[in-house]
């Protein structure tokens, strides 16, 4: 990605050309925040998030300003444009600088024959203003496949999904039981100037009023709270962990449920935390340094038993297993761009196998807690149900909590523009003899 002048928007076209090429925010938007000067990297990082978040009603303008598509090379003038309309569309900024800026950036990146054509189209956008989304794909900015899905698992809640992915995930903590209670940081927040309320339902949260950089929180960096979603926490909630417990979070990185596991159990006689990505796992180290903190780690495919399993049952497995990342779509906004619909089935058969495996490492009397942050059934209840009738003996337990929808076989969170993110869990166990 280019040289240090490149302007902003040249350089959010360009990140913005990646996710189309199916490469996620978290990959492609690091590096190019480093090749801005610090002071214009929140506002890369606003166009980027914002773009995705309302690319598919963007897109849908765009297109129909167009006489046609532009060729593959100028693709990435497509994006500029969408990136200006976005700003046009939901920022404050002034229409002629943004006009201005886009056509400077069209220049800059080499394109000099579209100037005419980001100036003419952005013009029009201006004085016309935004059309009437053609349909529910455009009005909730959504892959139409993802609302029709969402229409047909949730035909009561749907629209509040849509809703809930489209706005803006508030910043929430999980404070480090060993370390301090929560109302003694929430005092600590308060003495800092952080507006803070302590969350619903996890034991642990507090979520801000407004989101801070981490050194703004008292004793981050040792070790007195991490950041994470509110359903995340909840994890530990339904392991029923207990002193002397041997303990498997079988895809462990980047460490978040790990850690809340160590902190809400000082006493268990072992935690190993498993993740296959060796990009990843060394996220896990980082996070049990931080909070003061151990684990086994290993890298391997948790599935493949005969690869790591020493022969020694688990009393408790977290089962956090890869998925569609459906509900945390409002911390993700790229998942629109990145999913696609083939790519459910195949994830949902590597949840049954993963949870197979695991099935066959936990003990008798044992607890197995299986997590998404799916709104999908396909990944979700469905998995558990034909789980349940396969495996002879294993037995749902019904937790007695306040929050999530009872799905039957696992209860499920939907995200909710005030508080948590969309989450799925299912309890398992597994009877003596
Ligand atoms: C939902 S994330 C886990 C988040 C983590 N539990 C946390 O709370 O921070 C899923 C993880 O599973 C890992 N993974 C995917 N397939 C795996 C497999 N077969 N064995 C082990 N890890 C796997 C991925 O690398 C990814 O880090």
């Amino acid at each position: 990605m280019g040289d240090v002048h490149r302007p902003l928007r040249a350089v959010a076209a360009d990140v913005l050309l990646s996710v189309e090429n199916g490469v996620s925010l978290s990959q492609c938007l690091p590096p190019a925040l480093q090749t801005l000067a610090p002071g214009e990297r929140p506002a890369l990082q606003a166009l980027c998030y914002g773009t995705c978040r309302w690319f598919h009603r963007l897109d849908d303008e765009l297109s129909s300003r167009l006489k046609k598509p532009l060729k593959k090379p100028d693709r990435i003038v497509h994006h500029l444009m969408l990136v200006a309309l976005f700003q046009l569309r939901f920022s404050q900024q002034a229409p002629y600088a943004i006009l201005n800026e886009s056509v400077e950036a069209c220049r800059a990146l080499d394109k000099p024959h579209l100037t005419g054509l980001v100036n003419g189209v952005l013009r029009s956008a201006e004085r016309e203003g935004a059309p009437e989304p053609k349909n529910d794909a455009s009005r909730f900015s959504h892959p139409g496949w993802m609302v029709a899905k969402l229409r047909h698992n949730w035909p009561d809640n749907w629209q509040q999904i849509l809703h809930a992915n489209n706005t803006q995930a508030p910043m929430t903590l999980r404070v480090n039981a060993l370390r301090f209670s929560r109302n003694e940081y929430l005092a600590l927040l308060l003495e800092a100037g952080v507006a803070a309320s302590a969350t619903r339902f996890a034991p642990h949260g507090i979520q801000l009023s407004r989101p801070v950089q981490v050194d703004q929180l008292p004793w981050f960096a040792d070790g007195a709270v991490s950041v994470q979603d509110e359903a995340a926490q909840l994890c530990t909630t339904l392991l029923d962990l207990a002193p002397g417990q041997r303990v498997l979070d079988a895809c462990a990185a980047p460490g978040g449920k790990t850690c809340a596991i160590l902190e809400s159990q000082a006493e268990l006689a072992e935690v190993i935390a498993i993740d296959e990505s060796s990009s990843r796992l060394p996220r896990v180290q980082e996070n049990l340094d931080r909070l003061g903190l151990h684990a086994s780690l290993l890298q391997a495919d948790a599935a493949d038993t005969g690869q790591w399993w020493d022969g020694n049952l688990f009393d408790r497995i977290l089962l956090d297993v890869p998925c569609s990342a459906s509900g945390v779509i409002r911390r993700h906004p790229d998942i629109k761009l990145l999913r696609r619909e083939t790519d459910i089935a195949p994830l949902a058969a590597i949840q049954t196998g993963l949870l197979e495996s695991m099935w066959s490492v936990l003990k008798p009397g044992g607890r197995l807690v299986y997590a998404t942050c799916s709104v999908f059934p396909q990944e979700n209840h469905r998995i558990i149900q034909r789980f349940l009738k396969q495996q002879n003996g294993a037995v749902l337990v019904e937790p007695d909590v306040q929050w999530g929808h009872d799905m039957g076989a696992g209860r499920q969170l939907l995200p909710d523009p005030s508080s948590h993110d969309g989450f799925f869990y299912a309890v398992l166990e597994k009877p003596e003899s």
